[in-house]
């Protein structure tokens, strides 16, 4: 266990509290080679209210936003995903000390976990702030915003359900765009579709900012621009 950021306290990943647990979330079967729906579960049920409007972050880093947002929204819940696993730590003993009964953590890939672990339209919000940008040309391919990532999305967001997106990093944003515009485009992409709007700061967003995540504090300091939209998840392509 790392103690970087905990300034060597222990930090407690509160295993079926706040962290999920390998019970609730078993190894994937090997039936998933036939079956792409082989793994899929519900992770609503993981909450003791499962019936409430459900939301993720993808990276969520020190877990501020979260921690925020989901104390202002109680009867909302929320499933924060970090594969770094100290900050999935940090995160993790943060929401134990609030008490927070309405926030889950798993620590591990976002992108491979609406791929293959989650069911349909289920999310309201994908919550998506300052995701790595990979800057090297040869690691584009691990950029979170893809067409497979933009499918799940479509796939797992309720009818008008919203992937919220803020980056600093203006190529990425370039990228994130050339995406957007097939997938905000009439005819959609296999004929999904989603929309665009502007983005507009959560409760949880304090006076000037946009989000208020670790990241954007410490980019606005160093007065970065910061780059925004909303993806609205459309039944339709228009015809
Ligand atoms: C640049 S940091 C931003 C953290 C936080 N959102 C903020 O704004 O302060 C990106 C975070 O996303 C996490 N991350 C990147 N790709 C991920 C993935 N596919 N699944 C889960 N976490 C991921 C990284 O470990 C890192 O903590």
């Amino acid at each position: 266990m790392s103690f970087g950021l905990s300034h060597g306290k222990k930090l407690d990943p509160a295993l079926g509290s706040i962290g999920i647990s390998p019970d609730e979330l078993p190894p994937i079967p090997d039936e998933i080679v036939h079956d792409p729906d082989a793994a899929r579960l519900d992770p609503r049920a993981w909450f003791s209210d499962p019936d409430r409007p459900f939301e993720i972050e993808i990276g969520i880093g020190k877990g501020t936003f979260l921690l925020q947002q989901a104390a202002l929204e109680s009867q909302t819940n929320f499933l924060g995903i970090e594969w770094a696993h100290e900050f999935y730590l940090y995160a993790a003993d943060r929401c134990r000390r609030h008490q927070l009964a309405n926030v889950r953590i798993l620590h591990g890939n976002a992108v491979e976990f609406l791929r293959w672990r989650c069911p349909e339209s289920f999310i309201r919000v994908i919550h998506l702030y300052f995701s790595d940008p990979w800057p090297k040309k040869r690691h584009h391919k691990n950029r979170v915003v893809q067409d497979r990532f933009l499918a799940d999305a479509h796939r797992i967001l309720v009818d008008q359900g919203e992937l919220r997106i803020v980056t600093d990093h203006e190529n990425y944003w370039h990228w994130m765009q050339e995406y957007f515009s097939r997938w905000t485009s009439d005819q959609g992409v296999d004929g999904m579709r989603f929309c665009e709007k502007p983005f507009i700061a959560p409760d949880s967003a304090s006076t000037g900012e946009l989000v208020g995540t670790n990241f954007e504090r410490k980019y606005r300091k160093e007065g970065r621009p910061f780059y925004s939209c909303v993806l609205v998840r459309m039944n339709q392509t228009v015809s």
